[in-house]
């Protein structure tokens, strides 16, 4: 069953921007450790931090929430999988809600070109 849907797009050119006015406090309010180390190694990093930020926007709409309920974006990580898949791990706030709304799966799927990265994101559970 599908609980919620999400969508975002980011101008990496934008990102670009950001990162050079404020990248470390904006990497640290918005990256986990591990996205802000995999940022580093990636071959495009502007485009590898656009498409995860869209990527946790498009997980955030899936729940159709506002910041009240507490939550913040390093609770939502963007893993790798063995064939470089996206793989959404969510812990703290947003983890309990996603057990709160009995969401046994988030589905996430990535892509940029040019200057444009998108992120589509599902949440489902139940049968
Ligand atoms: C809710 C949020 C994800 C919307 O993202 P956005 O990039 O600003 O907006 P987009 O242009 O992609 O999409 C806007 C549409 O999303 C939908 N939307 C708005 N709030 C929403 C919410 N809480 N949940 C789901 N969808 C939402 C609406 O249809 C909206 O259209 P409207 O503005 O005409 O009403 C964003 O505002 C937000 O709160 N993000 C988390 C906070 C954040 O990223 N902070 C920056 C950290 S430094």
């Amino acid at each position: 069953m599908t609980i919620g849907i999400g969508v975002d797009i980011i101008a990496i050119s934008r990102m670009r921007d950001t990162l050079e006015t404020s990248g470390k406090v904006f990497m640290d309010k918005v990256f986990t450790p591990w996205e802000q180390q995999r940022a580093e190694t990636h071959p495009d990093t502007v485009a590898y931090v656009a498409m995860t930020f869209a990527a946790k926007e498009a997980i955030f709409k899936t729940f159709g929430i506002g910041w009240h309920f507490g939550v913040q974006m390093t609770e939502i990580e963007v893993k790798e999988g063995e064939y470089g898949e996206p793989i959404p791990v969510l812990t703290g706030r947003f983890a309990e809600l996603a057990a709160e709304r009995g969401v046994s799966r988030v589905l996430l799927s990535l892509s940029y070109d040019g200057d444009y990265a998108v992120a589509v994101a599902a949440l489902s559970g139940g049968q």
